[in-house]
């Protein structure tokens, strides 16, 4: 049975107006509105070169008009390597696209909403192959596979044979040959990682990655964000130092010390970069959930080292990791939001044990207390079935966070503060959190809410055009807030 969404009451806009949710709040050198904020989500609206597009601008401009505190643009690549629509800020040429962003997001929200950009890197994955192709042509064949076949009395006689002889193992027999990271490619599809030594491009990461980070840092700033919102959260490569799975010997792996380092350099070299008076924060995660990873505790003492370095705000996430995925179909690449640690990431209704509604916030307030006993004061954002104002504001109220991020409560109603601060909150669209957006996320296609098209199966009014999905079935962004006379904005 999925969990009922919980009940709200909503804030008259003179309550609203006193309530803890929408009071300002200063981000180092930065005044934010209101304490709302709409962390990162990736809609797959870029070119397939990382260029800002119409729909890009179209979809941060529905967010915009909802006027919430701060908007996080999506995980946006910080090198200028072909990845797909996701947008990119690795070179001068993607600043012109990123300002005409800053200014539709500044101009929709009338100046009320700031703009952060999530800046990201990523390690190579690969799509699975099909076994055949795996072992009889990918699979670096080395003396121990030999070995291993020649114990299963397989003649092997040359590399055709072997490959041959491989082919016919069956699963249990496949398992004492292969490696498990050999076995892990075969299953879920071939993926660096950091601990790849041997390659050089990956024990070259604690160089390269502080100039690309701060480069594209710089690059942000000179777009006109706000402040910059540095990736080390989920399954990529800054959360991958920080997971206790990080092996490396060269300085940068082993303990907690030697695996914050380079988030460390990487947010100094940012900083030299955009100065003292650019908001500068992180995303990490408080639980990477996974097996062998990283705890509470970690993430402990990574948010004290970062808050010291001068962390103008830190938002909190959990899991989202490669290592518990679910087996990706032939031809496809892992998605990292499809187990265990996935379902914390983005929890649904059908989320076992608890329930999906403020999740994270136990963790978000260990590690605010931290901090605060520390005399530190970073501001935390805190994520995770939150889409409730009594839920944000018991958030505030009891010490868990300092904003309160909302992503699919926004994803299925983008004008969530607008109504909640209207004193309108009963004409919220309210999240069902059962992940359909999530799931047009992992198949990369353009994300939107099913929601927005239940509320909106009528055609549009003469002389109006809605932008469509490329299927031409969905509608890109929201349907307007059709404001009733009871519900004008008492503020004009
Ligand atoms: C479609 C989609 C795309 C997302 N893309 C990102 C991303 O680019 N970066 C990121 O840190 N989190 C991303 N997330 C995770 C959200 O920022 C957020 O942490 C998560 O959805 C939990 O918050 P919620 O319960 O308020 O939705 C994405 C979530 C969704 C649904
Ligand atoms: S698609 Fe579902 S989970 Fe996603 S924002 Fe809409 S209602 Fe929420």
């Amino acid at each position: 049975m999925p969990h009922p969404l919980p009940p709200s009451t909503w804030p008259s806009a003179a309550a609203a107006e006193q309530s803890a949710l929408f009071a300002p709040l200063r981000l180092g050198a930065l005044e934010l509105r209101t304490r709302t904020w709409i962390p990162a989500m990736v809609p797959w609206r870029a070119t397939e070169d990382g260029f800002v597009t119409p729909q890009v601008l179209d979809w941060y401009e529905r967010f915009a008009r909802g006027k919430p505190g701060a908007i996080v643009v999506e995980a946006t690549g910080i090198r200028d390597v072909p990845s797909g629509p996701l947008l990119r800020i690795g070179h001068e040429r993607f600043v012109p696209g990123l300002r005409e962003l800053v200014e539709v997001v500044h101009r929709a929200s009338e100046g009320e909403t700031r703009l952060f950009l999530q800046v990201i890197d990523f390690l190579r994955i690969r799509r699975r192959v099909a076994s055949e192709r795996f072992l009889g042509e990918f699979l670096v064949l080395r003396d121990a596979h030999v070995a291993a076949l020649q114990k299963l009395a397989r003649p092997v006689t040359d590399e055709p044979s072997a490959r041959r002889a491989l082919l016919e193992l069956s699963a249990p027999e496949l398992e004492s040959v292969l490696s498990p990271r050999e076995l892990q490619e075969l299953t879920h599809g071939a993926r660096e990682t950091v601990n790849d030594l041997h390659l050089p491009h990956v024990a070259d990461l604690p160089r390269a990655l502080p100039p690309l980070f701060a480069g594209a840092a710089r690059r942000a700033r000179e777009a006109g964000f706000d402040g910059v919102e540095l990736h080390y959260a989920h399954a990529y490569t800054m959360a991958s130092f920080l997971s206790r799975r990080n092996e490396r010997s060269d300085g940068y792996g082993g303990s907690p010390r030697e695996r914050v380092r380079l988030p460390l350099e990487v947010l100094a070299a940012a900083r030299r970069e955009v100065g003292s008076d650019f908001a500068l924060g992180a995303r990490i995660l408080s639980d990477e959930i996974i097996d062998g990873g990283s705890r509470l505790e970690d993430a402990l003492f990574y948010a004290a080292e970062l808050a010291r370095a001068g962390l103008d705000f830190l938002s909190l996430s959990r899991g989202g990791k490669f290592e518990d995925a679910t087996q990706p179909k032939v031809g496809e690449a892992a998605y990292p939001y499809t187990g265990p640690s996935g379902h914390e990431c983005m929890p649904t209704v059908h989320v076992r044990p608890g329930t999906p509604f403020g999740r994270n916030l136990a963790h978000a307030a260990a590690i605010r207390a931290h901090l605060r006993s520390a005399g530190l004061s970073t501001p935390i954002v805190a994520a995770g079935g939150i889409g409730t104002f009594d839920l944000a504001e018991s958030a505030l109220a009891s010490g868990a966070c300092d904003l309160v991020g909302m992503a699919r409560a926004s994803l299925a109603d983008p004008d969530w503060s607008a109504k909640v601060r209207a004193g309108a909150g009963a004409a919220v669209r309210r999240c069902k959190y059962t992940n359909y957006c999530e799931a047009l996320d992992q198949r990369h296609k353009q994300v939107t809410c099913q929601l927005w098209d239940r509320a909106h199966d009528a055609p549009p009014a003469a002389g109006t055009r809605v932008a469509r999905s490329a299927d031409l079935k969905r509608r890109l962004t929201a349907p307007p807030w059709e404001r009733s006379s009871a519900e004008a904005d008492p503020r004009g």
